[in-house]
């Protein structure tokens, strides 16, 4: 597995580099006021009181303090207008040719659809987001439940989802590699365990992706697999989930139709191996708590052959 980076102070993207730029302003205008303050407070302890205040150094003490407060008013009007500048410049990209992608919080993963002019060439995934390096991305954002927020440190600031909303955020990646993004808004017990990942890859390997994407599920090519095929189709894992080309078509749950080619699994809570992916089907509460999948009291046999199939689904 690639590593994954997740830091607001090593951007990959314009909008990033600006949220970065205004941290670092607002972080070395903080600190040198954060030592004159102390200095000046260093300077007035070493001096003790002075018994006798004669009234010209009370005069001279108002025009200090005015001094001051005129001071802090010109660094907090600035501060203002950079993180105001700052959020202007990052509210939109001009870009016709724009990967628009929708992507759906819910009670504790993602939705991820890539929309497209031709209907045929739409395709839905869950919990990892594919981008092309260097094209500009228009990411629109829902929530099926309450509400969410859409970070990704790397590329951008926070963007809540809200339900009966449709925000949008625009984004840009100019380095290849993979991001860690997670929700940012205290959204019930699994909040802590509800993240995805941003694979930012050249243009070619993103249409190879894509194209790999928009397939059914493949066949299964032997009998243990076709037997995990009809579980997955007539036990409890097709109430929630869809595998494109099979029986399977849940909308409630992530969407498994390439669910092998993904890293991660219940949104990024453990790696996808098979020793993982078995304790996750067989007791879904014990690694997440909460989680809206059930035990499935899949037999030993089953579980095997749902392993099986589920590892075809590239
Ligand atoms: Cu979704 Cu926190």
């Amino acid at each position: 597995m690639p590593t994954i980076i997740q830091s607001a102070l090593h951007p990959a993207g314009p909008q990033a580099a600006q949220l970065a730029t205004l941290w670092w302003v607002m972080f070395w205008t903080c600190t040198v006021v954060y030592v004159v303050v102390l200095g000046f407070l260093i300077m007035a302890l070493r001096r003790g009181r002075s018994r006798d205040l004669e009234r010209p150094a009370a005069r001279q003490l108002t025009r200090w303090v005015a001094a001051a407060a005129g001071v802090t008013l010109v660094i907090l009007v600035g501060l203002l207008t950079v993180s105001v500048t700052t959020g202007r410049a990052i509210a939109s990209l001009s870009a016709p040719d724009a990967l628009t992608i929708q992507v759906t919080g819910n009670q504790w993963w993602w939705s991820v659809e890539y929309s497209h002019p031709e209907p045929s060439l739409r395709f839905t995934t869950a919990n990892e987001l594919h981008l092309p390096v260097g094209r500009p991305v228009r990411i629109l954002l829902k929530s099926s439940d309450v509400i969410h927020s859409f970070w990704v440190p790397n590329l951008h600031g926070k963007i809540d989802l809200i339900p009966g909303r449709q925000n949008q955020v625009w984004l840009q990646v100019d380095r290849p590699g993979v991001y860690r993004g997670q929700c940012a808004e205290y959204c019930g017990l699994q909040h802590a365990h509800m993240a995805f990942s941003v694979v930012a890859e050249p243009s070619d390997d993103f249409e190879r992706w894509a194209t790999a994407q928009r397939q059914p599920a493949p066949e299964p090519s032997n009998a243990l697999e076709q037997k995990g095929r009809e579980v997955v189709e007539s036990g409890p894992c097709a109430m929630c989930h869809t595998v494109r080309g099979t029986l399977a078509g849940g909308r409630f749950g992530p969407e498994l139709t390439h669910f092998a080619s993904r890293s991660t699994i219940a949104a990024g809570t453990a790696p996808n191996t098979p020793g993982y992916l078995a304790g996750w089907i067989a007791d879904p509460q014990r690694m997440k708590p909460g989680a809206r999948m059930p035990a499935t009291g899949l037999s030993a046999d089953e579980l095997q052959a749902v392993l099986a199939y589920l590892s075809t689904l590239k």
